[in-house]
């Protein structure tokens, strides 16, 4: 073999993964339907069910689910029993495609997925002439999406450990204490936050409208709208100085047109012997420590979404892979003195604490 011989096996290893991703891809779109039509929750309570059976359950057309059904057992989304042509969703299966109150939930990934692939067209455009995709164009699925993502992560991690384990926060937060949270999103995080520490009071910011609304509506409906407010504002422009015990940016910063400004401005708003976290997914530093399933996923949905929403408002577009000392230097260049990575094990996020 030479240099100008390509290896077929090589290349015939290529194409079977490509086939690979090609059908993920169809798979993606596929399991969307079903989380939206509500496939997977009528097979939530793992009853097995033959194709007729679901289809009647679901009151939808049994020749899509007979087909649906199949490509969703052979990519391990459902068990197949051959004996009886049942398909049924086990515990496990279950708690990743069905059940939304639990870390492993992952409804939000194919819907967020979908949202991307809509704004493809205009993602090119991009690609062609510069500027990005506005977060507004990616529409309620998208924001929908993001919560359905996180929130359960949020539920279970953030008052449980992520500020217990900076005590002297935690202790303030419990006696009565202010926490900012700065691209908040629909108040996935801060209204269970919210809940862990009664005693406190609660501010989200977010630049996108449909966002707050929602965020509003939750706390209303949690009885928590005394306690926990919402306004339309980029983070960069609040104009506070020293004042919250806490501020968080979770999975956000690299969202934002300006990050270096709103970690800035973070800092400001702070007070002197207050704290910042702040979450990005875990990464490397070098790309070449990105080269992984995990990489990919963070690659490419910076560039369908992260990267191109920054863009679209003439910003950084610093996208979403960013590893410790990437954060480090950043946090630096904002003014912040301390900075440490929390020490807690989490599955998706590295966490960040910035002190003055
Ligand atoms: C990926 S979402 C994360 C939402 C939430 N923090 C979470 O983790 O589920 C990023 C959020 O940042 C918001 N955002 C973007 N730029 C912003 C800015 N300059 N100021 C405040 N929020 C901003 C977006 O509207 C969006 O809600």
């Amino acid at each position: 073999m030479n240099e100008i011989t390509p290896d077929r096996k090589k290349a015939a290893a290529l194409t079977r993964q490509v086939g690979i991703d090609f059908g993920a891809a169809l798979t993606v779109a596929l399991a969307y339907a079903g989380d939206r039509l509500g496939i997977f929750k009528a097979l939530a309570d793992g009853a097995p069910m033959t194709s007729p059976q679901l289809a009647q359950r679901t009151r939808l057309s049994e020749r899509y689910i007979r087909e649906w059904t199949a490509t969703m057992a052979a990519s391990g989304y459902l068990d197949y029993n051959p004996t009886d042509a049942t398909f049924r969703l086990n515990r496990e299966q279950a708690m990743v495609l069905a059940n939304e109150d639990n870390t492993f939930f992952m409804g939000g990934a194919f819907q967020y997925a979908v949202a991307c692939y809509r704004q493809l067209a205009k993602l090119m455009e991009s690609f062609e002439h510069g500027g990005g995709v506005p977060f507004t164009d990616f529409g309620g699925d998208i924001v929908e999406a993001i919560e359905r993502l996180f929130h359960a992560g949020y539920e279970t991690w953030v008052a449980q450990e992520w500020i217990p384990a900076v005590p002297d926060i935690h202790e303030r937060l419990l006696v009565g204490g202010e926490v900012a949270e700065v691209g908040c999103g629909a108040g996935q995080c801060i209204i269970p936050v919210a809940m862990a520490y009664p005693s406190s009071r609660f501010f989200g910011y977010d630049l996108d409208q449909a966002s707050i609304e929602r965020a509003r509506r939750k706390a209303a409906q949690a009885g928590l709208a005394e306690r926990v407010t919402f306004e339309r504002i980029a983070a960069e422009q609040l104009s506070f100085a020293g004042r919250f015990d806490l501020v968080m940016a979770f999975n956000c910063i690299h969202d934002m047109a300006q990050p270096r400004r709103v970690l800035a401005a973070i800092r400001r708003i702070i007070k002197p012997d207050g704290a910042a976290l702040w979450s990005e997914a875990h990464a490397g530093d070098r790309l070449e420590d990105n080269l992984t399933p995990q990489g990919r996923t963070m690659y490419a949905s910076s560039t369908m979404h992260c990267m191109t929403v920054s863009l679209a408002q003439g910003g950084e577009g610093l996208g979403s892979v960013i590893g410790a000392d990437q954060a480090r230097a950043m946090a630096h260049e904002a003014g912040f003195t301390r900075f440490e990575q929390l020490p807690v094990k989490n599955p998706v996020h590295q966490i960040f604490l910035l002190r003055q």
